[in-house]
């Protein structure tokens, strides 16, 4: 099965669980597709995906990333905690539509989670950690489910990049303070870098796979431009 295919998919249940016309309409746009592509890419080289064993998506949501990510990488065992049990329900139809065994997902608060020590090579949560009101006390419960080594990599909305100061009408968290709170659950070489760069009406006419994921990727990597991006990649190490 294709990226597009599963894709199109997760949006026919998302669209089910949601039952909201304005973001089913987005959800179905090409830059949706884009971005979802582009966050796959980030997320697996942050996280070292290719040479990951087991990872935890954290806050999974209606699968969109845990999929993707499960569908990319089949060596890779995938294992999901989602607060909201009516998305967990419907990341779990699509899973099972997709025919992918490598994925399991469960319902669960991240205050609350306590997987056994060390079980995991990367962790990984998106668009999460700004919805939280305990960061600590959830960073510290991912450390511990790190092995030594292991990766913590987090995307949140970028607050320095004035575009999200419109999108989105609660407090996003900041970026600094963000870092701050990895370093003191334990977490070394934490780095903020940031992605999706272009604007949409730019984005849209270029092609996914082609100059648009070229330009984010060299953009991601120079400080200077990272509050320009629209997302913040947080990326933590155990040590
Ligand atoms: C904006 S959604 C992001 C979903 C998915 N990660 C993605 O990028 O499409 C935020 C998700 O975090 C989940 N969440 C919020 N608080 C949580 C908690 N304490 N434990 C686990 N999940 C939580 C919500 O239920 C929601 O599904």
């Amino acid at each position: 099965m294709s990226d597009r295919t599963l894709h199109l998919q997760w949006i026919e249940r998302a669209a089910a669980a949601t039952k909201n016309g304005e973001l089913e309409r987005w959800m179905r746009t090409e830059l949706h597709s884009q971005a979802w592509e582009s966050t796959l890419d980030v997320v697996a080289r942050h996280a070292r995906l290719s040479q990951a064993t087991r990872v935890a998506d954290v806050g999974f949501g209606w699968g969109r990333v845990v999929l993707g990510l499960a569908m990319r990488h089949p060596n890779v065992q995938f294992e999901g905690i989602e607060l909201a049990p009516e998305f967990v329900e419907a990341a779990r139809g699509l899973v099972d539509g997709a025919g992918l065994t490598n994925v399991s997902l469960q319902q669960g608060d991240v205050y609350q989670w306590r997987p056994e020590p060390g079980r995991y090579d990367a962790i990984v949560s998106t668009r999460v950690l700004h919805y939280l009101d305990d960061r600590p006390t959830a960073l510290s419960r991912m450390f511990a489910a790190l092995r030594p080594g292991g990766r913590l990599v987090a995307i949140v909305p970028n607050r320095w990049c004035p575009p999200q100061w419109v999108a989105y009408e609660h407090g996003l968290v900041d970026p600094l303070v963000l870092a701050s709170e990895a370093r003191a659950a334990g977490f070394t070489g934490v780095s903020l870098r940031s992605a999706r760069f272009l604007p949409r009406a730019v984005a849209s006419r270029l092609r996914a796979g082609g100059p648009a994921r070229v330009v984010e990727r060299v953009l991601g990597g120079l400080p200077p431009t990272r509050w320009l991006g629209a997302l913040l990649v947080l990326v933590a190490e155990r040590p």
